[in-house]
């Protein structure tokens, strides 16, 4: 009896799904980024702090192109001239370092931008009589993890876009993943799986259809790809656990990484169905899991300035204190 009516319930649940996912659509539409029902300054805003970190990172790029990504940075010019210049000013601070040090770029390496050198001119001229700042662009990271306080190992994450060639041994990728069970998982219920891809060939098509990893696909010999199993979860109230757990479980691989010395790089799996089948296709894995995402590791390459600078907010913007004591 009691199992029929946990079946009935779990079965509820499922029927309940679509009215719950059609509540979701409702809630991009309202507030998702790009929607004509959505406020349009914030949208700006991610919309020009993605654009300036694409350009930040074509330039830590090892074979950085000259004049790469030209139509970004006119989109990012074009953007920055529609948003408020009296809201928050992160956005265009990270455009300003992306951008001035695009102009330095070329400028040590003697080539003509053309129009669109004195578009980025004239917008750093007006960032400049604004007082604004600039913090995008590149850094030299930090590989040596030795003697860090915790806080300060956690702090020294990075994300790795050049890797040597080398294969991480079968037993330290076991170690690493060991350790990434440690993540904690709703109701202890470890629905997240860890494919490992070592093969060049298949990485090489794997990245490509994941299509983020434009400019340095080439450099990566080691790839995690993360999933959560769909027989744990049931129906309308965790329809999206799979990726809470996943995104839980993704950090710890990624600091498990970096605590055995190796970098990595977080890797989206921002698909449609259709895409992620395919993807599940070609990497050998069963369509009963869903996609998290991908995870590039390995040897890092650290080079001067070899890191997207990835500038973080204040910390008064993130952090709201509710209902303070006293
Ligand atoms: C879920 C997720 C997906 C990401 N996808 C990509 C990607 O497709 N390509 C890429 O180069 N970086 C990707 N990143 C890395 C971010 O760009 C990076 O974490 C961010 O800019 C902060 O920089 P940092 O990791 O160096 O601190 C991803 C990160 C996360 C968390």
């Amino acid at each position: 009896m009691k199992w029929i009516v946990h079946r009935l319930r779990a079965l509820a649940s499922l029927l309940l799904l679509p009215g719950e996912l059609f509540g979701d659509w409702l809630h991009c539409l309202r507030w998702g980024k790009g929607s004509p029902f959505s406020p349009s300054q914030p949208s700006l805003y991610y919309d020009i702090v993605l654009l300036a970190h694409t350009v930040e990172k074509g330039l830590s790029l090892t074979d950085t192109r000259a004049s790469f990504g030209q139509q970004k940075i006119a989109a990012v010019l074009d953007l920055c001239d529609q948003y408020d210049w009296s809201g928050p000013s992160f956005p265009l601070q990270m455009a300003y370092g992306a951008l001035s040090e695009y102009r330095e770029f070329h400028s040590e390496r003697n080539i003509d931008l053309g129009e669109i050198g004195s578009k980025i001119s004239k917008f750093i001229e007006r960032a400049e009589g604004q007082g604004i700042e600039p913090k995008g662009g590149t850094v030299t990271p930090r590989t040596q993890i030795d003697g860090l306080s915790p806080s300060d190992f956690l702090c020294s994450r990075w994300s790795c876009r050049d890797f040597t060639p080398a294969t991480v041994p079968r037993e330290d990728v076991e170690r690493i993943v060991k350790c990434a069970q440690s993540a904690p998982s709703q109701c202890n219920r470890q629905s997240v799986r860890v494919h490992v891809y070592q093969g060049k060939h298949l990485i090489e098509e794997l990245l490509r259809l994941q299509g983020g990893s434009g400019g340095f696909s080439q450099r990566v010999s080691n790839l995690f790809v993360v999933t959560s199993e769909t027989f744990a979860w049931s129906g309308a109230k965790p329809r999206h656990q799979p990726y809470v757990d996943g995104g839980i479980f993704a950090m710890q691989l990624g600091m498990s990484c970096i605590s055995h010395c190796y970098g990595c790089c977080f890797l989206n799996l921002a698909v449609t169905n259709r895409h992620e089948k395919q993807i599940k296709q070609a990497a050998g894995i069963s369509q009963a899991e869903k996609l998290i995402l991908m995870m590039a590791f390995g040897v890092p390459n650290a080079r001067d300035r070899g890191a997207a600078r990835s500038e973080r907010l204040p910390v008064t913007q993130v952090l709201t204190f509710h209902d303070p004591v006293g």
